[in-house]
């Protein structure tokens, strides 16, 4: 017998309580195992992923080319930093260009790390391109955006869980109403504009799909304006939405893209920001970078995290499993659900709360029932199960939050 079957799940979570800072506020179970759509707890116990860790796992768990990929770099290189060239790093960034489209990559680890880098370059390119003068460049954001975690990016944030108890901020955002043209005209006339941050979904603001065309005219307005349109896709991007990215719904191209979370697969942190080299070449030798960005390892997990988006056809998959889930969510005849919506495998249900009975209530039901998934500002659950999932899993686990939602009338 191994220790592990000694250890209960209520004592895994007492510990991360313990010795854990509690920046988190986790659903109770204790997972142990993953592959491909499901994961298992401590106890053999078996899900439905459904969150898919914030859309990182897209390509599934443990996907077996992603982990060979790591494992046999693991034991070659893992590490140089960018003191040195490594023999992985420029075959990833050419492929990684081309895959997207983009002259150049500039390689970093998480997705508020790349949404700095975009910042950073946005305003670099605001003074040494536009013109704007020193110190003065401005950035637009959206009311509701999520962008991570660092002091900057909460500094553009409207949600107090975000920002408060966390200034003084970082000066230089201006924020206006998501999917609103005629709020970003208007504060585009001012020269002093670098760019225009926007995410294509705000997922975790509740998965808000904006009106089919905002984008488009968004960055029509930017180019017109001189203005940077940058894509935050760390969520969206990567076959979520059911296609590539989820601009291409619109077909707009960003001029500086965001990427990160399922560009690994979920093995490993790893993101990118993508622009050509007009922008990207603003920044010079020496004024941006990261101990880790860049990594042999994570230059080959990477490569082989896009193949398999690409060999397995996942933003196809993603369009038409898509499809069939919210067609069999909005079937449930349930007074709790008051609506919904989203785009692909991003989707979320705004729950009614009854007799006491919150979202939250509803992820412990679902839980209980097998599949996994977590409330959004207490009242929206978001589905976003891997994008390998299937049309048989598909309707079993829309058959789970159907009976799940049944037990609530
Ligand atoms: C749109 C968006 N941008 C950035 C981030 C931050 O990514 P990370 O948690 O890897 O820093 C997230 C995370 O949820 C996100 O959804």
């Amino acid at each position: 017998m191994t220790n592990t079957t000694t250890i209960s799940a209520q004592d895994y979570m007492n510990k991360e309580a313990k010795y854990g800072a509690h920046n988190y506020h986790p659903l109770p179970v204790v997972l142990d195992r993953g592959e491909g759509v499901h994961v298992w707890d401590t106890d053999g116990k078996k899900y439905y992923d459904f969150l898919s860790a914030y859309s990182a796992v897209n390509q599934g768990h443990c996907h077996p080319k992603i982990i060979n990929a790591m494992v046999e770099q693991a034991k070659k290189l893992t590490l140089t930093s960018r003191a040195f060239y490594n023999s992985s790093l420029g075959d990833y960034e050419e492929f990684v260009a081309k895959y997207f489209g983009y002259d150049k990559v500039l390689p970093m680890n998480t997705g508020a790390e790349a949404d700095e880098t975009a910042l950073k370059l946005a305003r670099k390119w605001g003074y040494t391109k536009k013109g704007i003068p020193e110190n003065q460049a401005k950035i637009i954001v959206c009311d509701g955006n999520f962008h991570g975690r660092t002091i900057t990016i909460v500094s553009m944030s409207t949600d107090p869980e975000s920002y408060a108890g966390f200034g003084p901020f970082t000066p230089g955002f201006t924020v206006i109403p998501y999917n609103d043209t005629q709020a970003l005209e208007k504060e585009l006339q001012d020269p002093n504009v670098a760019a225009f941050l926007v995410e294509p979904i705000q997922g975790e603001a509740g998965v808000y799909v904006p009106e089919h065309g905002y984008l488009k005219k968004a960055s029509e307005l930017c180019k017109k304006h001189n203005v940077l349109f940058i894509a935050d896709e760390v969520q969206t991007g990567i076959a979520r939405t059911g296609k590539l990215l989820a601009v291409d719904h619109e077909d707009v191209r960003p001029d500086i893209l965001i990427l990160g979370k399922a560009i690994s697969g979920g093995a490993m942190p790893i993101s990118a920001v993508l622009a050509d080299d007009d922008i990207m070449l603003c920044i010079k030798p020496g004024e941006h970078g990261s101990t880790f960005g860049g990594n042999p390892l994570a230059c080959k997990v990477a490569q082989a995290a896009l193949e398999v988006v690409r060999d397995e056809k996942l933003a196809e998959n993603a369009e038409e499993m898509g499809e069939i889930f919210r067609n069999e969510l909005k079937a449930i005849d349930s007074d709790m659900i008051e609506l919904v919506r989203g785009k692909g495998l991003l989707n979320a249900v705004v729950i009614k709360p009854k007799n006491g009975k919150t979202a939250w209530d509803v992820c412990m039901a679902l839980r209980d029932n097998g599949l996994l998934a977590k409330p959004t500002h207490s009242h929206i659950i978001r589905f976003a199960p891997p994008l390998v999932i299937n049309k048989e899993q598909i309707l079993e686990a829309a058959e789970i939050i159907k009976k799940t939602m049944t037990e609530f009338q």
